[in-house]
Formats: C-alpha cells, structure tokens, sequence
C-alpha cells in the first residue's frame, strides 16, 4: 500500500507542538507493517541542508505567484517530499507567525501550496509513484480535500486527522479566487463556515473518513462544548468518526538512552533519576527538598492548556513544600504571570520562557510528576512521555488524558494498576486537590515507586495504533475494489 501523509509539522526536522511529533512517528510504525509512506511538508529554512541534498521530483513554475520544486528526501527513516517555495516559506522565526506575533498575512496562501501540491500527487504528479490512500493532518492540510475535488479524474481515498478542532484556518471568502478553488464547493455543506472559508472545514466535510487522536476526544467533538462550532458537521459524520490514540516514538523517548538526561536510567534502575532531578533543580534555581515532590510543566501557554488554574495553586503547591519547574512559551499574560511568580517564590518555583527540545527531555528525566491541566485536549503527549520516564502525570480527565492515565483511586490502587492521578471537574480547587493528593503519594515511597514503575511498563508505543489506522486505509480500499 502507498500512503501520503500531508501535513505542516514533521519532528526532528521541525516542531511547535505534538503534532510534529505524531507525524514523525507514526510513518516508521506503518512503514514496519509494510506500507510504503512518503511524508509532504513545506521546506521551511530548518529543513534547507536537507533539501540540498534531495532530489527534484517536480516543478511547478507558478505556484501561487512562485516558483516551486518538490523535493524527495529519505532522512531519520522517513521518506520526506519537501515542498521548496521560498516566496511562501523562506521565512524566518516560527512558522505560523510573523515578527509581531500575528499569523503571516498569506497563510492562505502558503498551506493552500501545501494542499494542493498534495492533490497533485495524489492525481499523478510523480511518475513513479501514485499513492493508493491520503492521510492530511490539520487545517494546513484540509484543502487537498477540496483540490481533489475539483481534480475531474479519480481520486485516492482521504483520511482527514483532526489534532485539534481549536484551529480551522478560518479565512475570508474573497481568497478563493487567488486559491483557485470554485465557487460550487462554497456552500454550508461544504467548505463555507459563515461566510470564511474554512480550511479544516474543507476536510471534513470532503474527506471519505476522519479521525482525531483519542477516542474520548472523538465523542468530545460531537458536543457544543468542545466542537468549536463543528460540532453539528462532526454529529452528520459521527459514522465516519473514529478516535485513534496516539503512541510516541519509544526510540526519541527513552530513558535508557537519551543523551539529554544527566544520567540515563531504566525501571529495573531507578537511582539516575535522582542526578536528573539535581540537574533540574540546578537549572530551575530551586531549593532541594527530598521529601516532597518536584513538579514540571512543559507546555504552550495558551488557555486551551489549562495553566492559569495553575497559577492559583501556587500557594498551596508551594505551601506543601513542593517545588514547580515550568518551560513553556505562548500567550504574553501567562509568561508574565509564571515570570513573576519566580521571583515571589524563588527557590521554590522555577520558570524558563522559551521553546527547547533538549531541556523538554531533561524535565521529563528529572521530575518527579508532570501537571497538565488541559480544558481540552485531543490526545497530549507529554503525559506519555512522563510515564516513559516514571514522571506521574497529573492530569485534568479530558480527551486523551483520560484515554492514558489511570487514576490512583482506591480501586486501582487495591489492584496495582494505577498510573497517575486524574482531576474533575477542571477547576483550580480540583487541581489543588490532585496536587495534595500527588503529594501524599509521594510521602509514601513504596507506593510512589511502585507507580513510578507501572507507570514505565505502560505501552505506549505506536504498534495498536498504527495496526488501526492500517485497518482504516485498508477498509477504505476494500470498499473502492467492491463498487
Ligand atoms: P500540543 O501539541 O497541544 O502543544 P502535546 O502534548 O501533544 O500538546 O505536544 C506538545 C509537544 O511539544 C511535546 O513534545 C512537548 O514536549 C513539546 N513542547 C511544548 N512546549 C515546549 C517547550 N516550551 N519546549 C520544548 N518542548 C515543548
Ligand atoms: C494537538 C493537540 C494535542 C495532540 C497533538 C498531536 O496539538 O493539542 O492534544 O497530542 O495535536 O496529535
């Protein structure tokens, strides 16, 4: 089977957030049961060296104003097409966002390239290879759908991912015209969202399934609460819906190995642990304080993120003796307010501004539990990542939080099964009674250890999913063989 993946974000190469991760994982899981991926993704400047050593397989002299190649290169076991457009990409600084904070003013224009190159090779641009199934991720992505609408020849089947409905790529209607997109596909039961077009609308609405990254998150999205205005497009298709857990990459997440930890260590050894947490508190400028637990945030700083609620457990964190360390970057309010929390509890609460992949490792190896106290969540990552490293998430019981996590509740503690702690409703007094909670837990090191080591044996590697989302392609061609 060929399968493309289209999508904005692809680690090593580049990151802003999880789906990065997802989309550099999940194509070696597929490739491992046989299936022939190719990952699209723009060439932004992160990935220049890399496309100076691929191979054009395409021109497009005019796209959208430019000229643009794609560009085949194989790199950390994935087979990558690099969309090289420079008037679209060449940009510096974050991908998304221009020097002042604001989306760059032709987004429209940039992830529409992306989309429709995708529909182009899924309609023949390559002479060699023609992918049988479509996988595209996010509003960036959602416009293949609409391409390969308007293509007039057959199509491959397409499987829209939804990581999270928060994003739509909501733009006016009068890009259309510069997007070469027709008129009839611009209705409500199309890619029109009140008038906007709007991108991930277009992926839903176009795609022949859909599927979203935990299955809780899936039933969330068909509720007004969490479908962001979706939810009734979400309900009509609720048939083609399915929720498909993400795993993480058990090779760039290991505890045994990872060149970014003090010291590495594993769930027969625990004793590294302790050099990473000196580390940590080193870097942090906390006070050591063995009796109680060290607690990290790595996150965006966004509402959708929960860690204003944070802010107003503090005190009480703080007042138990407990110490935070927080890496994050995002919305201007919330850095000030962690800065200045800082300084109010130095010593006991470090912050570190900024986006750093290496030091994400390290907090991971050095913590003893991780706080996500998400409003919303699709899937999040950093909690698997926490139970690789024996870090116990504390984590607010939404979308794939509460599809990764069990409980320390009475019951799963009578049958060792307990991997974190869960919090409802997600309120700042729920989550400082999980903080309590953790921190009884930790004075109790038998129990904290043990938990610590089921929390590691807890599988999370991409076997189950990947088989699922293969089971998915596969379903989609089966029924193309039976009409
Ligand atoms: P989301 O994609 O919504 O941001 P996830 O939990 O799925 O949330 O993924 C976040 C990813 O980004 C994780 O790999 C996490 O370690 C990483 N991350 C988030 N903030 C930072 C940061 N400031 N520095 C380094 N890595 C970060
Ligand atoms: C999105 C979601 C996050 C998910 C990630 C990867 O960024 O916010 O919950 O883990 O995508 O699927």
């Amino acid at each position: 089977m060929k399968l493309l993946f289209v999508a904005s974000e692809c680690a090593p190469f580049i990151k802003t957030g999880g789906l990065a991760d997802v989309i550099g994982a999940v194509p070696k899981a597929l490739a491992a049961l046989g299936v022939d991926v190719k990952v699209l993704i723009p060439a932004y400047p992160a990935l220049a060296d890399l496309a100076a050593r691929g191979s054009e397989l395409a021109h497009f002299p005019d796209l959208f104003g430019g000229d643009a190649r794609l560009i085949a290169v194989t790199a950390e076991g994935l087979n990558l097409l690099l969309l090289e457009a420079s008037h679209l990409f060449d940009r510096p600084g974050n991908i998304y966002l221009d020097a002042k904070g604001g989306d760059w003013a032709d987004n429209h224009l940039r992830y529409g390239a992306l989309s429709k190159v995708g529909a182009e090779v899924a309609t023949g641009a390559l002479t060699n290879w023609h992918p049988d199934v479509l996988n595209v991720h996010d509003w960036q992505a959602g416009l293949v759908s609409a391409y390969l609408r308007q293509a007039g020849k057959p199509v491959p089947p397409l499987v829209m991912t939804v990581h999270n409905i928060a994003f739509q790529g909501l733009f006016d209607a009068k890009v259309l015209r510069a997007l070469g997109l027709q008129k009839s596909l611009f209705t409500p039961s199309g890619m029109e969202y009140f008038g906007q077009l709007g991108f991930l609308k277009a992926g839903l609405a176009f795609s022949d399934r859909i599927t979203t990254v935990s299955p809780t998150y899936a039933r969330e999205l068909v509720s007004s609460e969490f479908g962001m205005g979706l939810d009734g497009l979400m309900r009509a298709r609720q048939a083609d819906l399915s929720g498909i857990l993400n795993g993480i990459d058990l090779e760039a997440w290991n505890p045994e190995t990872d060149a970014e930890l003090a010291q590495t260590y594993s769930v027969r050894g625990l004793k590294g642990k302790a050099a990473n947490r000196t580390a940590l508190e080193a870097r942090f400028g906390l006070k050591p304080n063995p009796d109680t637990p060290l607690f990290c945030v790595v996150s965006r700083l966004t509402s959708q993120k929960g860690l204003d609620l944070l802010l107003e457990c503090l005190p009480g964190l703080v007042g138990r003796g407990a110490r935070l360390a927080l890496l994050g970057s995002g919305e201007a309010a919330l850095e000030r307010a962690y800065a200045e929390a800082a300084s109010r509890y130095a010593g006991s609460v470090g912050v570190i501004i900024g986006y750093d992949e290496g030091l994400s490792h390290l907090m991971q190896g050095g913590s003893d539990a991780i706080l996500i106290p998400s409003r919303f969540e699709p899937c999040g990552l950093t909690q698997l990542y926490g139970l690789r490293y024996g870090t116990i998430p504390v984590v607010a019981r939404t979308g794939g939080l509460a599809d990764t996590v069990i409980d320390a509740n009475p019951a799963a503690m009578a049958e060792n099964c307990a991997t974190g702690i869960q919090f409802t409703p997600i309120t700042a007094l729920a989550l400082d009674q999980a903080i309590e909670r953790t921190c009884a837990l930790f004075a109790q090191p038998k129990l904290w250890q043990a938990m610590m080591r089921r929390a590691m044996r807890h599988p999370i590697g991409w076997d189950r999913s990947a088989a699922a989302y293969l089971a998915l392609y596969q379903s989609l061609l089966d029924e193309r063989g039976a009409s």
